[in-house]
Order: C-alpha cells, then structure tokens, then sequence
C-alpha cells in the first residue's frame, strides 16, 4: 500500500518494512519545509505503529539525487531566528529517525549533500549506489551544516576528515565514501541497493525486536558521552532485555538446542 505523506513524501509498506521515498526530482529532493515536516508526520506515525515495524528504508526519487540539501530557495530570505527554526525542523527530522526503535537504512543514489547528507548520517547507516556523491557543500553559501552535520559526521568518519569536508564544502565519490567509513556498503546501481537493505533488514527482523531497540538506543544515545555515562545506558538497557519475553525464548532456545520464536515483545 502507498502513502501520501503531502505531495513529495510517500511511504509504501512491504510487510514490516516501510519504504519512504523524498519524491521532489525537480528540485533534486531538496529538503523544503514542506519535505521536512512531511518527513516528520511519518516517522512520528511508523513509531507509533512500534513493533509492526521491522525496518525502514530512506531513498530519493528520480534516479539523480538521494536529497541535494536543504531547499536554498526556502532559505534565501530567513532572518536569523527563522535559520534557527529551519534547523531546529531538521533536528526534529533527524530526532524522530533516531527514536525509532527500528533500523533506518540511508539508501543513497545520487546526491547527498548539506541537509542531504545530514538527513542520511541521522539513519543508522548508509548504502550507496557507486554513482553517488557526498559533501557537506554549506560553506559556498555562506552557511554552516544545520541539520547535524557538525556533530555526526565527526562521528561517522572521524574530526579530521569531517573538518577536511565541513571546510572545504568538496563532493567525495562513493569508493571515498566508503574507504572513510561513511558509507558501509556500495552497490553497482538502485536495484541492488534497495535488495540489499531489505535483505539487511530482513536479517536484523528475524532477530528479537525489542534487542535491537535497545541496541539501537544506547548506540544513539551513548555516542558523545563520556565512557562512564555512556556505560551507564548500556548496563539499564542490558538488564530492560531481561523484561522481554524474547530474551526469555532466546536464552531457552539456545540451551534447548532448538530455534527461537520470538514475538517482539
Ligand atoms: C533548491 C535545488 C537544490 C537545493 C538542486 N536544486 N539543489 N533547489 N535547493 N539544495 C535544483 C536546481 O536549482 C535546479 O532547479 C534542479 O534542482 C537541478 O539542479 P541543477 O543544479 O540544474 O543540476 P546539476 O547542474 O546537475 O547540479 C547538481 C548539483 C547542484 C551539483 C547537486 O544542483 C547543486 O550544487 N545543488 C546545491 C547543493 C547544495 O549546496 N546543497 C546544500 C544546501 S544548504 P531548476 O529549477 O534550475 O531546474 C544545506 C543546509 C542544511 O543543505 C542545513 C539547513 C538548516
């Protein structure tokens, strides 16, 4: 089934996958506020549905862009506080990815650029067609990465190259991409890209969905902690899996020497 989430977001379900497509090719899937609120409205709702959903997949329409920033139309006119609504929105976009307890998969094809590329550094991890292109090009106008740049691509690749790429505003090429560890894995074009992130995530769904949420959430939260605090979430999360059944099943099964049956809970 497909979903109208406003005129350039749709979200088709396949099972308990979810696929949201950016669908704005004439302005190469550029983050308007439009985009950035639609894209809101469905995270927002896949988190509600909990458990029905095992999996998303984040991609662009139109075969040339994964997202080409944020629309430099929209931003043109902005007085300050209106640049700090704008990346306050993409925070909340970028926020609502990563509370859900769900893997999101960045399947770029194209260009990710500035909100692009940030939009993508907020899923769980990247795979790329080999054709695609990625930089945080902010500094040609004048601007600096507003939706998270600044502090996940640090974390993605490192301070160095991230201040190489914040400063210098260059385009690397997917085998750079993946040679820095941005992106995890690249594809010889779309077809394959999006098979492979829902094999993926068909790998991670037969495993206990409430392990990997909270997998999922100390990860995203621990990152920039000290390893005190940071370990701190990791032990209340460990002891919260055992308050799940398939924590439970998993550990009998294995001792049973039988498969698991998980529930999601
Ligand atoms: C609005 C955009 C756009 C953008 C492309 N378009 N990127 N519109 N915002 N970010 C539009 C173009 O204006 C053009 O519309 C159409 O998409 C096709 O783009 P072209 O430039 O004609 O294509 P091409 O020559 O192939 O160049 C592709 C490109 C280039 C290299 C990706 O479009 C480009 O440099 N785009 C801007 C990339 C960028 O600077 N992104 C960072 C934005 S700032 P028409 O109507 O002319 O056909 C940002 C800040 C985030 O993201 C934080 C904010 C808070």
């Amino acid at each position: 089934s497909t979903q109208e989430n406003g005129p350039d977001v749709r979200v088709e379900r396949d099972g308990r996958l979810a696929i949201v497509t950016i669908d704005r090719p004439k302005a190469l899937n550029a983050l308007s506020p439009d985009v950035l609120s639609a894209l809101l409205a469905v995270f927002e709702s896949l988190a509600a549905e909990g458990s029905a959903v095992r999996g998303v997949l984040l991609t662009g329409a139109g075969g040339r862009a994964f997202v080409a920033g944020a629309d430099i139309r929209a931003l043109a006119g902005l007085t300050p506080e209106q640049g700090e609504d704008s990346s306050r929105l993409g925070h909340r976009v970028a926020a609502a990815i990563e509370g859900l307890s769900a893997p999101v998969i960045a399947c770029v094809d194209g260009f990710a650029l500035g909100g692009g590329l940030e939009l993508a550094l907020a899923c769980d991890f990247i795979y790329a067609t080999d054709a695609s292109s990625f930089g945080q090009p902010e500094v040609h106008l004048g601007l600096i990465p507003g939706f998270g740049g600044t502090v996940r691509l640090p974390r993605a690749v490192g301070l160095a190259r991230a201040k190489e790429l914040i400063y210098t505003g260059r385009r690397i090429d997917t085998a750079e991409a993946v040679s820095i560890g941005l992106v995890v894995r690249s594809f010889p074009d779309r077809e394959s890209l999006l098979a492979g992130a829902r094999a993926t995530l068909d790998e991670v769904g037969a495993n206990a969905a409430p392990a990997v949420g909270l997998a999922k959430r100390v990860l995203v939260d621990a990152a920039g902690r000290r390893t005190e605090s940071a370990t701190d979430l990791e032990i209340a999360a460990f002891g919260d899996a055992f308050r799940t059944h398939d924590m439970r099943e998993g550990v009998a099964a294995f001792v049973e020497k039988r498969d698991p049956s998980f529930m999601g809970a």
